[in-house]
């Protein structure tokens, strides 16, 4: 007996949304047999030491709720990890909070703090979890373009978007997909904008460890006055290159916290206990992270280096696990029909960006993800120096 259909309509809380182009660009790439460069999740397998860590904790007998917050010990690990490299030191107890991944931690945040009528600020192009999470709190998303092609903040345009009904700004450093990164002006800007108003800023720092050519990560919990009002999310997947495990955290003073927790104990309640005791393990060698950077810039010098002689212009990357590129030279095609023709006739898929625009704004730019084996890498860009100039 199949199940008989509902006999009345639904009415949407998320009329606009479709199919995303993430699970487009995925099933294509499945279809043609394409070297996905797509989606944003590593093909190499993740360290053995995590997963005999993570097999132990279950075998020593982990595998009940834990507690709400997070397991003590990784609220412990993260609050050391972020004192080392920020400076902050955030208590454990009352300002640290593990989640089901950086969505959960930004939707529960955005859920928590914004409200019926709030608008919410954030700059595109922009994650795609972002609006739809505003929307389901009954906020407003105010989008404000970053400017191409070096994906900044123009700041004047964020000086006239505030409003008195603007609750909370949220901002992405290092920048999925823009691959942009906040400078130390940045953080002195977002000081100014916010002082004297009781708006939040949200900070997903999930790529914290993916920058550049020594830069520094200018994470919202180094300046005691963004800290005072900033929820910073962060991601395991990311960092240690499991993203199906979904593990991150929320680090914001004890007040906002409060409120986080308020609504984190009824979407979740707890994230998994064994993997929070395996990271929080893993986390007691610094090295384990620290040796990121390096590590990210041999993929993006590599993947950049086998694209020399494609013909792709090649954005500057300065943080995330992504490269940008336009293709003038090749076609005029709006970027989701040229990334669809490049699965068909060359085998390799990539995310147009614009996706991450709400109006569908079209730089004619693409996104490759570098997160990925050396020799997926040289295979790409092997079927990409095939791809021919217009004539
Ligand atoms: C900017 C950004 N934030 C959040 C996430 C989601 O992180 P998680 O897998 O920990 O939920 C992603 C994943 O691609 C991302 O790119």
């Amino acid at each position: 007996m199949s199940v008989p259909r509902t006999p009345f309509p639904i009415r949407s809380k998320l009329p606009a949304t479709g199919t995303s182009i993430f699970s487009v660009m995925s099933a294509l790439a499945q279809q043609y047999g394409a070297v996905n460069l797509g989606q944003g999740f590593p093909d190499y397998a993740i360290d053995s030491v995590l997963i005999d860590l993570v097999t132990a904790a279950m075998r020593a007998g982990h595998n009940q709720y834990p507690l709400s917050a997070g397991v003590i010990a990784l609220r412990e690990a993260i609050a050391a990890k972020v004192a080392r490299l920020y400076g902050r030191a955030y208590d454990p107890e009352s300002e640290v909070t593990v989640t089901t991944g950086a969505t959960q931690a930004i939707f529960t945040t955005i859920g928590a703090l914004a409200h019926p009528g709030d608008e919410v600020i954030l700059f595109e192009p922009a994650y795609d979890s972002y609006i739809p999470a505003i929307r389901l709190a009954g906020a407003t998303p105010v989008p404000i373009p970053l400017t191409a092609p070096g994906y900044d903040i123009d700041w004047a345009a964020v000086r006239r978007a505030v409003t008195k009904r603007t609750r909370m700004i949220l901002v992405n450093t290092p920048n999925n997909p823009g691959t942009g990164i906040l400078s130390a002006n940045d953080l002195e800007q977002f000081a100014a904008v916010t002082r004297g108003t009781d708006i939040v800023l949200v900070s997903d720092e999930v790529y914290e460890h993916m920058i550049y050519d020594g830069a520094r990560h200018e994470s919202l919990a180094r300046n005691d006055e963004l800290a005072a009002r900033s929820v910073v999310i962060g991601s395991f997947g990311k960092t240690f290159h499991a993203t199906g495990w979904k593990v991150g955290y929320t680090l914001a003073p004890r007040e906002i916290t409060a409120e986080v927790r308020r609504v984190h104990q009824f979407t979740v309640f707890t994230v998994n206990s064994a993997v929070q005791h395996g990271l929080a393990a893993f986390l007691a060698d610094p090295s384990r992270y620290e040796s990121l950077p390096a590590f990210f810039t041999a993929k993006r010098d590599l993947l950049r280096a086998a694209l020399a002689d494609a013909p792709f212009d090649l954005l500057p990357c300065r943080g995330s696990y992504f490269q940008l590129a336009t293709y003038g030279r090749i076609s005029d095609e709006p970027a989701a029909e040229f990334a669809q023709r490049l699965v068909r006739e060359f085998g390799v898929a990539t995310i147009p960006l614009s996706a991450f625009y709400k109006d569908g704004t079209d730089h004619r730019v693409i996104r490759f993800c570098f997160a990925k084996r050396d020799e997926t890498i040289l295979a790409a860009a092997e079927r990409l120096r095939r791809v021919t100039i217009a004539a």
